[in-house]
Parts: structure tokens; C-alpha cells; sequence
């Protein structure tokens, strides 16, 4: 079954004014594009990722999801309202973690500003009762759900930030470089978070983010912005693809004869991910140069298997290079054009 369109953006460009130099003295401005003519969908329960260095757009285009920001060009639906024409019929769906911790009191506990913030969004205490020592647990705060906002650590508060943006059990979470401030273990706790179904459904996430590994964890698709233009959307496969990028592999065996060793090659060259394979057959040892485009560990697997399945057959050495995922964003970011 087709899944619903939570998100439409077509073409949408966003301009700002700024105050340079002697343009600040005759209080003229000009205009800083952060977003050009940018189109994408996104579906019900997706997790889509908007990935781009420092200045990308990625803060822009989620404050404009979040209908804080107007765009100046374009259309953007969510849950089939205009954002320009129907701004509340949308918050009233959403949850927003910007990272920006400034919102929280500072000396009530972490369990009290939820209560102010569920009493704010028109909760009933009993609902909140319930609810939030739910949430407390589930952003794994309950240790320290009466410890003031101020003593919380940077990890702690964009916990809070996230069981806040979930009270209202939002149908979309707009996250604005989440993990930004959590350690290593905090971002792998996120990421699980993330893959969790909340209060039994899963909301569709928005995830802005300058990290390719933590886009490809967590998102079902993502899209590359650079300088305010779309580069690329699809899942990490889509994006290999599109740079011609396959993962390699040096193999060097043996077998007992010749024709033993020409029946492992046959059998590799119907592997169907193999998109090129060199080989040299130097008496009962072949050395192959094999590229195919599929996830590593499948591709291995069912080569070692062949391998294996004729007897004498003696793996001598394995060379696995698959493109580093930053090498891959540093291609994807060069390119000038798409
Ligand atoms: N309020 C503003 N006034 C003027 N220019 C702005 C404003 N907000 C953003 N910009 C500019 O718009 C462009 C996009 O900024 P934006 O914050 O959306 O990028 P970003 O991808 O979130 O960057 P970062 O990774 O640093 O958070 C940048 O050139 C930035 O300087
Ligand atoms: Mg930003």
C-alpha cells in the first residue's frame, strides 16, 4: 500500500536581508540566499534526513516545516494545509527539537517543565500523570527526573527537549541537529530512540543533520543540500548509484586444478550485484578484481560461499574497499551541477 504524503515542497527559495559593511552605515540590505528553489515529498512514518555542511539551509528549511519561517518563493503542504494559509492546523501535528535549550526553566526539575509545558498545550493533569513518567523513561530520564534543568548535562537537556516535543504526541518530529551536543553514547541512544515506536505510533521524523553516518543509521531517505540547493535525494543506494560508486574487492585463492578454479569464476560472474570483474589465473591460483554495488557483507558472504562449496578451495587473501561514507559526502559536495 502506497504510503500517504505527509510533506510537498515545490520550489520553495528563501531570502534574507543582511547589513554588510557601508551597507549597514546607509542601512541598505542585502539579500543572503539560504534556500534556492528547493523540491521534495515525504511520506507518512519516514524518517527523512536534510544533510548539508555549515550554511547548507538545513536550520531554514525546518524552520519553515515548523512554520516559523515564511519562505518567499514556492508552496509548502503539510498534512494537506498550506503553511502560509493554515500555520496552527499544523503545530497542533508537530514536535520541534532545535537544539536551543533557552525555552526550559532552568531551577524547576526536569518532571516540573514537563508538567508546565503539557499544562501550556491544554493536557489534563491525569493525562499528564500518566504520560509523562512514560516519557521520562523513555528518553531513559527517570533517574534524574527531579534534578533542576540547570544541573542537567547538554545530553540530559536535548532529552528533555525531545520528551517535551513528544507531550502533545505529535504525528511529525522536526529535529534540528539532535545529537549535536550528545557523546557517542548519547547519539547511539538516540539513534535507537529514533526506531522506537512512541506512545504505540510512529511519527514521521524531519532530521536535520551534517552527519552522513548518522543519516544513513537512522533515515529511510534523505536529501544533500549544498548552498541552499538540493544536490541529490534518495537512500544512501540511490546515492552511490548516482556517483557511479561501487564497492571493490581484491580475492586471491586456490583449488586443486584449473578447472576448478574456472567454475568458482562462473559461479561469481552470475553474482548479480557484480558490475566488473578482472582475473588472472596463474596455475592452480586466480587473483580477481571484482566490483559490484550491494552491501558488503551480503556480496561477501555469497562469494567466501562459492568458494567453499568446491572442495581443495583455499581462500588466500581478501581486500575489501568500500567508499568511506565521508569520502562520499566530499564527492557529492564538489559536484557543482547536477
Ligand atoms: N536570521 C538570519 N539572518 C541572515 N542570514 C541568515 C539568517 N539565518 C540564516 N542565515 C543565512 O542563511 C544561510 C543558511 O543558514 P542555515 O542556518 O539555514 O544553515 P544550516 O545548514 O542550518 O547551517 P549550520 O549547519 O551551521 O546550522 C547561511 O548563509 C546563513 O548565514
Ligand atoms: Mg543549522
Amino acid at each position: 500500500m502506497e504510503k500517504n504524503k505527509v510533506i510537498s515542497v515545490e520550489c520553495i527559495s528563501k531570502f534574507y536581508p543582511t547589513e554588510v559593511g557601508l551597507m549597514r552605515i546607509f542601512k541598505k540590505a542585502r539579500l543572503i540566499r539560504a534556500l534556492k528553489s528547493v523540491s521534495f515529498n515525504v511520506y507518512e512514518e519516514e524518517v527523512f534526513g536534510i544533510l548539508g555542511p555549515n550554511g547548507a539551509g538545513k536550520t531554514t528549511l525546518i524552520k519553515i516545516l515548523a512554520t516559523l519561517v515564511l519562505a518567499d518563493t514556492g508552496k509548502t503542504t503539510m498534512f494537506g494545509y498550506d503553511v502560509k494559509q493554515n500555520p496552527y492546523d499544523i503545530k497542533n501535528k508537530i514536535g520541534i527539537i532545535t537544539g536551543d535549550e533557552r525555552g526550559f526553566y532552568w531551577r524547576l526539575t526536569g518532571r516540573e517543565n514537563l508538567m508546565f509545558f503539557g499544562t501550556l498545550s491544554n493536557l489534563s493533569k491525569t493525562e499528564l500523570k500518566k504520560k509523562i513518567p512514560y516519557l521520562l523513561d523513555f528518553v531513559k530520564l527517570t533517574k534524574s527526573k527531579d534534578i533542576m534543568f540547570k544541573e542537567y548535562s547538554s545530553g540530559m537537556k536535548t532529552r528533555l527537549q525531545l520528551a517535551r516535543a513528544l507531550l502533545t504526541k505529535p504525528e511529525m518530529l522536526l529535529l534540528d541537529e539532535p545529537t549535536k551536543s550528545l557523546d557517542i553514547e548519547g547519539k547511539e541512544k538516540f539513534k535507537q530512540l529514533l526506531k522506537e515506536p512512541i506512545l504505540g505510533k510512529k511519527p514521521t521524523v524531519i532530521l536535520a543533520t551534517h552527519s552522513l553516518e548518522e543519516a544513513e543509521a537512522v533515515c529511510d531517505r534523505f536529501m544533500i543540500l549544498k548552498k541552499g540547493e538540493k544536490v541529490i535525494e534518495g537512500d544512501i543506494e540511490d546515492i552511490r548509484n548516482f556517483l557511479k560508486l561501487s564497492n571493490h574487492i581484491t580475492i586471491s585463492f586456490s583449488a586443486r586444478n584449473t578447472d576448478d578454479l574456472k567454475l568458482i569464476i562462473k559461479d561469481i560472474k552470475n553474482i548479480k550485484s557484480l558490475t566488473s570483474i578482472e582475473e588472472k589465473i596463474i596455475k592452480n591460483t586466480a587473483d580477481l578484481n571484482i566490483r559490484y554495488k550491494e552491501n558488503p557483507v551480503d556480496f561477501l558472504t555469497t562469494l567466501i560461499a562459492f568458494c567453499k562449496n568446491v572442495e581443495g578451495c583455499e581462500v588466500l587473501s581478501l581486500n575489501v574497499n568500500s567508499k568511506d561514507l565521508k569520502e562520499i559526502m566530499h564527492l557529492i559536495l564538489d559536484i557543482k551541477k547536477v
